[in-house]
């Protein structure tokens, strides 16, 4: 039976609302343009590329971290939340680039990373300085170690990027002391969130770029920031699963007291008008994600449900209902996303090889093929593209956000072949032999064929850009009505006048492997998973991803058609 479509208030025409359908654009300065040759991405070459995000149809910008850091996690390791890496440029280029992107009706989202600092960050500096129990190391956690002389760490307990999840330091008398904390990099010592001052100097950050121009935030692994550092831990393995646990009591993750933290920042937000935005990444059991989303806390967190989905048309059913009532339920709209800086491209994703316990074009997060030296020849990506470009296009149709990652709108691979002594990841170095790292999502763009970094600056690049990336630059794609880069204009354009209240309702499909739904105003999409075309229903076609020959969608392919009547 097919569901009728519901009537849910539309809420696309008001301004504080403009969060709930938008089209997000993840850029990654470092890696997006480079301005001063100097191979690495910067503020002013975000701000020469906004006519190119206004072509492109996007409705915000979400800028990983830009501030000083010493890159040893990419810019997630922050010394200092209230200014910009001089590499990237200065505070007054963020103006101008704000400025710029809101002229053209751009919202700008800033990336906010609350659970750890840097190493270099003042707080930290001054806490090596300070003695053991000083108010300057309560800012993060620090503890003695164990052993005879505290020469062990506290516990035996790991960190994400591998290794133990403790550093000794030496006290300012030059012995052997304590120990700190850090569940990422050892560059990245965690704070403690039970102290009022951290809390006091989170939201001065948020009130910070929010008066600076900033719409909201993206906030960094948001379900890690409350702690109970002395729990028994039943076995190391759950230490990392934060999906696992619904009831709030992990140790680490998604313990119930984070909420507090949002629910302070919500009040905060609510004093701009519109109110400040702000999506959650947090990668909890999905029954738990909508306390993120909440209207009282963060209002969106991201749904890596579909990232981690293979290409079927079951399992993208399911995810899609549960998301959608969830989202009606709490008030807060969905969010969908199949790439970012921290996983493989979904064009490699969908083209991987059989083999090594994955199924054929799962959307598995391909970190085997990377392990197993990311031979570019394993990949069929042709099919990878028309498999990322079928989803895409039936992720532009859902209600809710749809967040896209740079590089992406060109129907970019993941460039899995990086030497060593290129790699920059935390990932590879501390983790060598079990993960090969994020750097190959990570590679500079490329705006035209040639040039010594194919346009993306004048000198090079900081991590190596492969030939290939000359098919898929910018400027020529731009120049084909048949490219990726156009399809991805024509649907973010479409999606724009298509867009109505946020409600889908199912319709009968005659196939397994198709998915049929509309939205209001006839607007019908059907997306075939499986490799026989399908009879789409009667109407004009607004957009496929693939060509549509006698009323027939082919294989692997997404179409929009309007039906009137
Ligand atoms: C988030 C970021 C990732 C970073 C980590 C630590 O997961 O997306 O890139 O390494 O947090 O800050």
């Amino acid at each position: 039976m097919s569901t009728p479509v519901e009537s849910a208030p539309d809420t696309t025409a008001q301004d504080a609302h403009w969060w709930r359908q938008a089209a997000v654009y993840q850029i990654y300065p470092r890696s997006f343009s480079d301005s001063n040759g100097d191979g690495l991405g910067d503020l002013k070459g975000i701000t020469s590329k906004v006519q190119y995000l206004k072509d492109l149809g996007v409705d915000a910008v979400w800028l990983s971290p830009f501030y000083p850091s010493a890159l040893a996690d990419g810019g997630y390791d922050v010394d200092d939340y209230r200014n910009v890496d001089p590499r990237l440029g200065t505070l007054e280029d963020f103006d101008e680039m704000a400025a710029a992107l809101h002229a053209v009706g751009i919202k700008v989202i800033v990336d906010i990373v609350p659970n750890h600092t840097s190493n270099r960050h003042a707080w930290f500096q001054e806490a090596l300085a300070s003695p053991k129990g000083s108010a300057a190391r309560r800012r993060y956690i620090f503890r003695d170690g164990l052993g005879e002389n505290g020469e062990l760490p506290p516990n035996e307990w790991t960190s994400i990027f591998g290794g133990p999840a403790w550093e000794r330091v030496t006290e300012p008398d030059g012995t052997p002391g304590q120990w700190y904390f850090h569940l990422f990099a050892k560059e990245q010592p965690d704070l403690d969130w039970d102290n009022p001052e951290v809390h006091e100097d989170f939201l001065r950050t948020l009130r910070f770029w929010s008066d600076r121009g900033a719409d909201g935030f993206r906030v960094d692994v948001a379900h890690a920031l409350k702690k109970d550092m002395d729990a028994e831990v039943e076995s190391l393995e759950l230490l990392h699963r934060a999906d696992l646990f619904r009831n709030g009591e992990h140790p680490l993750w998604d313990r119930d007291e984070v909420h507090t933290i949002y629910a302070e920042w919500r009040r905060l937000f609510n004093e701009y008008n519109p109110p400040r935005t702000a999506v959650a990444e947090a990668w909890v059991h999905a029954d738990r994600r909508a306390r993120y989303a909440s209207p009282e806390g963060l209002g969106q967190a991201f749904n890596f449900d579909l990232l981690k989905a293979d290409f079927d048309a079951e399992q993208f059913r399911t995810i899609i209902s549960k998301n959608l009532a969830e989202a009606a339920a709490t008030g807060a709209s969905s969010t969908w996303v199949f790439s970012n800086h921290d996983v493989v491209r979904h064009a490699t994703r969908y083209g991987l090889p059989k083999g090594s316990g994955r199924e054929e074009g799962a959307g598995a997060d391909g970190k085997d093929w990377l392990l197993e030296g990311g031979d570019p020849a394993q990949v069929d990506a042709e099919r990878g593209l028309r498999r990322a470009k079928a989803a895409t296009l039936l992720m532009l149709a859902l209600p809710g956000s749809a967040y896209l990652y740079q590089g992406e709108e060109l129907g970019l691979q993941e460039v899995g072949q990086i030497a060593d002594e290129d790699r920059q990841d935390p990932t590879f170095f501390r983790n060598k032999g079990v993960e090969v790292g994020r750097d190959g999502c990570r590679v500079p763009l490329p705006w035209e064929p040639q040039g010594s970094s194919f346009g993306f600056g004048s000198n090079g690049s900081h991590l190596p850009q492969p030939a290939w990336f000359a098919d898929y630059a910018v400027s020529v794609q731009a120049a084909d009505a048949g490219s990726t880069l156009s399809f991805y204009r024509r649907a973010l354009k479409l999606r724009h006048e298509l867009q109505a209240a946020e409600a889908l309702g199912w319709q009968d499909s005659v196939d397994d492997e198709v998915l049929h739904f509309v939205r209001p105003g006839g607007w019908h999409v059907v997306a075939n998973f499986g490799t026989a075309p399908v009879v789409l229903p009667e109407g004009e076609v607004l957009l496929a991803s693939a060509e549509v020959e006698g009323g027939k969608l082919p294989g692997e392919a997404t179409a929009w058609v309007r039906v009137t009547g």
